[in-house]
């Protein structure tokens, strides 16, 4: 049979049978993001949204997914643009094999677009359905909870409009530095990227 799913944003139509797990014909279409680990809905490392929820793709028929919005961790950031959560887990060294990565990620996103705001405790309830077969969770609540940090300055920019303006540019990007580039004041000769 034919189905047709919007994954990513964009509408496709994929051959499926009827038995196919959702997780079935997305890696079955090059979406091997979501991994296969027990296949039985006990591990989460298949998760991905399912209209903003995060869903155990293993164990949802492929049918149950027709017309909904699906959103994959290929959906999420590119190689040299990542989402925040996907930096955060990078940036603290959050993996070990990183099979379970992407299933932590899409959950940890849920939580986050759910929650901006959550406590270790929170981030630790909400991850307790996906397991790390290398036990690396100290490091990957550090993760969350430094996603949850940077996503609020994100919000804090977006909300404010960017860096204070009164007609001139901002200090430190006049001269060709960049906010975050940590370039002094009125600028240097770096160009604004890493030395
Ligand atoms: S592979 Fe889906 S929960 Fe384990
Ligand atoms: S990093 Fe290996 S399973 Fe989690």
């Amino acid at each position: 049979m034919q189905i047709e799913l919007e994954v990513n944003g964009e509408t496709e139509t994929f051959e499926a049978s009827k038995s196919d797990s959702l997780l079935d014909v997305l890696r079955a279409n090059g979406y091997t993001g979501a991994k296969r680990g027990c296949d039985t809905g006990a591990c989460g490392f298949c998760t991905v949204h399912v209209d903003g929820d995060p869903t155990l793709s293993c164990v949802t028929p492929v049918t149950k997914a027709e017309g909904a919005s699906v959103e994959t961790i290929e959906g999420l950031g590119e190689q040299d643009d990542l989402h925040p959560v996907q930096q955060a887990f990078v940036d603290n060294t959050a993996l070990q094999c990183g099979f379970c990565i992407p299933g932590m990620i899409m959950r940890s996103k849920a939580l986050l677009d759910e929650n901006p705001d959550p406590t270790e405790q929170e981030v630790r309830e909400a991850l307790s359905d996906n397991l790390c077969r290398c036990t690396g969770y100290k490091k990957i609540v550090e993760a969350v909870l430094d996603a949850a940090d940077r996503m609020d300055v994100d919000r804090a920019v977006a909300t404010d409009g960017g860096p204070p303006s009164d007609g001139d540019p901002p200090p430190d990007t006049a001269a060709g530095g960049t906010l975050d580039s940590g370039c002094p004041p009125g600028g240097c000769d770096c160009s604004g990227g890493e030395p």
